[in-house]
């Protein structure tokens, strides 16, 4: 029981996959172009095209594929997809220089089974529109400037919306899409946690029956949540490395273990490998250097300990699904590399394993409602992201033990006044752009203060905040002064040889997240 949306270039294709998977219904994303017997291989009870930047008169522009129409099931088309049907139909699309773009007021012309008076405000985003419906197609609802913004020919159960159901703007979208997938498609609810768990641990069996598998746990949520999915369904069969690198903060050891050791038991194996990882990276103060050191660092240790454990012809891998669908965009090989992100913490690619990958097809959201119905902390499940290089690209200049330990305790003060004022490490409010990262970092600057009667002449901790939705953009976040002054003052107090105190407000870009 599922829907396949037809992507056609939208940034907000994964979003409504997003929402029809929130109506507890599965759904794939394709590009529009994908071999038919793929996209039908899912059996879809019905199709969402989405929206897109093209026109449908633009030479080569997007077309529907033969078999959605032919197939007989339910069409619901958004935006593009709308003006996609109208113009393979037979109706007329206008083209229009003139963008609208924005919220927009909806009045129903016609009572249909998708769209109620309930649904007032709507959002556009469209240059192009339907000026005459296809033969067959009844026009159910109309904007100020838009003729035709809903139309649907229920013989058919073709559907069409020119405004955006998936967005947040749209505030009774939600229903919009529940209409078509319930009442229209007639699916059941049946993609739920529960489900998602069941499935992946068939899954799982099936894949590697009583062979042996290895995981490597980082502590974050995506390999955490994969492992913890992986030993429930195999057991004592997985074998979980976890690879301390004397570069994680405050207490994220013992957090990890207190986490997975109830689940893995003696099968968790923690591996110290503080003292090869500082050594390596005596003297190296550039950031892409530390970056490959701890990359190469990380694989031999991981291959000596895959060693010691024996053959295991399986990997478990954290991939989760927007990884899939943007790793095939194609504008993405060329994005030009700001940092070497994903060869850190990377495995060796010559190693001969079969990737077991239980959250492949899962959103963000649904591995931390995973996380969560398996048992793991909620510190863990909302955990913010920390990058595979840890306390390395925050400890400008020379990483020595002292300065490391610097770092640790003032970022764990920092982060522990957020936690008690309820800014971090929980589940985001609605409506709320969440705090998506908060750290220090130690910059390798001295200056001059006071203390007492006594000159010092110490370094400096920068303190990070970062709103963010997507971590390619970010704000910095406008923290109460109060906790900062809080903040500040227990770093120069508690965390000798640091004596200054700053707040980075920079957004990214032009910065980034990061400093290194
Ligand atoms: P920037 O600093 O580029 O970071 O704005 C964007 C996001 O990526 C994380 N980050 C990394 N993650 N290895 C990682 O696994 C890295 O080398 C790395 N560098 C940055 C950063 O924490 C933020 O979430």
């Amino acid at each position: 029981m599922s829907i396949a949306i037809l992507d056609y270039g939208s940034q907000y294709t994964q979003l409504i996959a997003r929402r029809v998977r929130e109506q507890q219904v599965y759904c794939e994303l394709f590009s529009w172009d994908a071999p038919a017997a793929q996209v039908l291989a899912i059996q879809p009870r019905g199709f969402i095209l989405s929206g897109g930047p093209a026109s449908v008169y633009a030479p080569g522009a997007p077309t529907l594929p033969a078999y959605v129409l032919e197939s007989g099931l339910p069409v619901l088309g958004i935006c593009y997809g709308l003006q996609l049907l109208a113009h393979t139909l037979g109706g007329q699309v206008s083209t229009s220089s003139q963008h609208e773009y924005g919220s927009a007021h909806l009045e129903i012309v016609q009572e249909n089974p998708l769209v109620d008076s309930a649904l007032q405000q709507v959002w556009m985003s469209h240059g192009d529109r339907v000026q005459v419906p296809p033969p067959g197609f009844i026009v159910y609802a109309r904007s100020a400037t838009c003729p035709i913004a809903v139309m649907g020919d229920p013989q058919r159960r073709l559907y069409g919306l020119q405004f955006h159901p998936e967005v947040a703007h749209t505030p009774h979208g939600d229903q919009v899409l529940h209409n078509f997938l319930y009442g229209i498609c007639a699916c059941q609810p049946a993609w739920t946690t529960h489900s998602i768990i069941q499935d992946a641990t068939e899954k799982v069996r099936a894949q590697v029956g009583a062979q042996r598998v290895l995981s490597a746990v980082s502590g974050g949520v995506d390999s955490s949540v994969a492992t913890a999915l992986v030993s429930r369904a195999i057991g004592s069969q997985l074998e979980a490395v976890f690879v301390d690198t004397g570069l994680l903060r405050q207490d994220e050891r013992a957090g990890v273990q207190a986490a997975l050791a109830p689940l893995l038991g003696e099968n968790l194996h923690v591996v110290d490998a503080a003292a090869t990882f500082l050594t390596a990276l005596q003297d190296v103060s550039d950031p892409e250097h530390k970056r490959r050191i701890i990359g190469e660092t990380f694989i031999r240790i991981f291959e000596q300990q895959a060693d010691q454990l024996g053959h295991l012809p399986f990997l478990v891998q954290g991939t989760i699904y927007p990884d899939v669908v943007e790793s095939r965009a194609p504008e993405r090989a060329n994005a030009q590399r700001i940092k070497s992100h994903h060869n850190v913490g990377g495995l060796p690619e010559h190693m001969d394993f079969e990737l077991v990958e239980p959250l492949r097809y899962l959103f963000k959201d649904e591995v931390r409602a995973v996380g969560e119905a398996l048992g793991l902390p909620s510190a863990l499940v909302w955990r913010q992201p920390f990058p595979g290089p840890g306390l390395a690209v925050r400890c400008l200049g020379a990483i020595t033990p002292a300065r490391l330990e610097t770092l640790r305790r003032a970022d764990a003060i920092f982060r522990s006044a957020l936690r008690a004022a309820g800014l971090i490490d929980r589940p985001p409010r609605s409506g709320e752009v969440p705090i998506a990262q908060a750290f220090a970092a130690l910059l390798p600057v001295r200056s001059v203060g006071v203390m007492g009667d006594q000159r010092t002449y110490q370094e400096t901790v920068v303190l990070r905040a970062v709103t963010s939705q997507d971590f390619m953009t970010a704000d910095w976040a406008h923290l109460p002064a109060d906790l900062l002054a809080a903040v500040s003052n227990r770093i120069v107090n508690e965390v000798p040889g640091v004596n200054r105190v700053v707040y980075d407000i920079t957004s990214k870009p032009p910065a980034t997240i990061e400093w290194e």
